[in-house]
């Protein structure tokens, strides 16, 4: 029998990617998404990317009387979640909508998880619960605080999830703290496309080189970075996927709780990412400096190195390989 994995959020961005990975491992996968920032027809391009089929169930995972049925009918083994709002501007304007929504979907999970007895989970978290880390390159054991109510979120997830250890031993989670996932798999069938102005730096970059945004505002060049842009980790969203088959592997076969960082142990600055996506594109990527952005900090890279020892992951794409596939995406969803 293949082991069957429920994915929450399975048509977003970092879950299209991962599906494709399980699905190409052998696992089965069922999908639970209300496609809020997603459309349907990313289920069909996972499909057609992999040749395989995929169980689609359209609702909100705060929906406990669907999440049963989902339990009861597809005998689940292992659920990823990675359902959730994203956006850390929009948290601060409207936390409760993220509290409510973040929080309320997770804590219905887990209850239905602990009444159907399937207790292994790979969560989603992000590099945000380290706040603004004293020292780098960020280790898992490093002191956690938030600086949005996005962020927040995360942190009293991981919380709950350690609670939920504590009360009951059988459980088995794999916490995954994301640095910046970019890209797109190379099919330049799925990837990242806000139908909003983004947020993010690389979405916006593509939406400058395809002219559909005059051009990108960068965020100070005052902070104390080799070349005074704000430096971070990106990470290629298939190498983040395969990050997940890990972490999947690990809660099968271990009944701990651990985090694990799933970075590359590189810092690139936005001039940097910039001029690495002109040049690997061949495009122009016309772009101003403005004042810092509240709440960002200088910068931000993982050590990997427990990730490799524990789950024996490492990310293996470069940043030219980001840029490519980032902006064959949205050319290829163009035509
Ligand atoms: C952001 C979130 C983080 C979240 C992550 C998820 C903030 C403060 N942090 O991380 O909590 O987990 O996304 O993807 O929003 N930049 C520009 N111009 C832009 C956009 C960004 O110069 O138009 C710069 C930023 O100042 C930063 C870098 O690009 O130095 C990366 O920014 P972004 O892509 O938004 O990611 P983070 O802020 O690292």
């Amino acid at each position: 029998m293949k082991t069957k994995v429920l994915v929450t959020g399975g048509a977003g961005f970092i879950g299209s990617h991962t599906c494709c990975i399980l699905l190409e491992a052998g696992y089965e996968v069922v999908v639970i998404d209300n496609f809020s920032n997603s459309s349907p027809n990313v289920v069909e391009k996972i499909k057609e990317i992999t040749g395989k089929d995929v169980v689609l169930y359209e609702g909100n995972v705060c929906d406990k009387s669907l999440l049963k049925t989902i339990f009861e009918k597809e005998k689940i083994d292992v659920v990823i979640h990675f359902a959730a709002f994203k956006a850390v501007g929009e948290s601060v304007r409207l936390p409760l909508k993220y509290y409510r929504n973040n929080l309320d979907s997770t804590i219905t999970l887990l209850e239905v998880m602990e009444e159907e007895n399937c207790k292994r989970l790979v969560f989603s978290s992000s590099a945000t619960v380290y706040g603004s880390p004293k020292t780098l390159p960020i280790k898992e054991d490093f002191p956690l605080s938030t600086t949005n109510p996005y962020g927040t979120t995360k942190l009293m997830i991981e919380q709950i999830l350690k609670d939920l250890k504590i009360a009951d031993d059988d459980w088995s989670i794999a916490i995954l703290r994301y640095f910046n996932p970019i890209g797109a798999h190379p099919s330049g069938l799925i990837g990242e496309n806000p139908n909003d102005i983004p947020n993010n730096l690389m979405p916006y970059i593509v939406k400058v080189a395809n002219k559909e945004l005059e051009i990108l505002s960068i965020f100070g060049d005052d902070y104390n970075t080799k070349d005074g842009t704000g430096v971070r980790d990106y990470i290629h969203v298939v190498d983040l996927a395969k990050g997940h088959e890990k972490a999947i592997e690990k809660v099968l076969k271990e009944k701990k709780l651990d985090c694990y960082n799933l970075g590359t142990g590189e810092g690139y600055s936005v001039l940097e990412l910039v001029e690495t996506f002109q040049k690997v594109n061949e495009v122009d990527v016309p772009y101003k400096i403005v004042q810092r952005r509240a709440g960002d900090i200088a910068s931000c890279y993982a050590d990997p190195s427990y990730a490799l020892k524990e789950l024996g992951f490492k990310a293996e794409k470069g940043i030219e390989e980001m840029c490519r596939d980032a902006y064959n995406f949205v050319k290829k969803s163009k035509n």
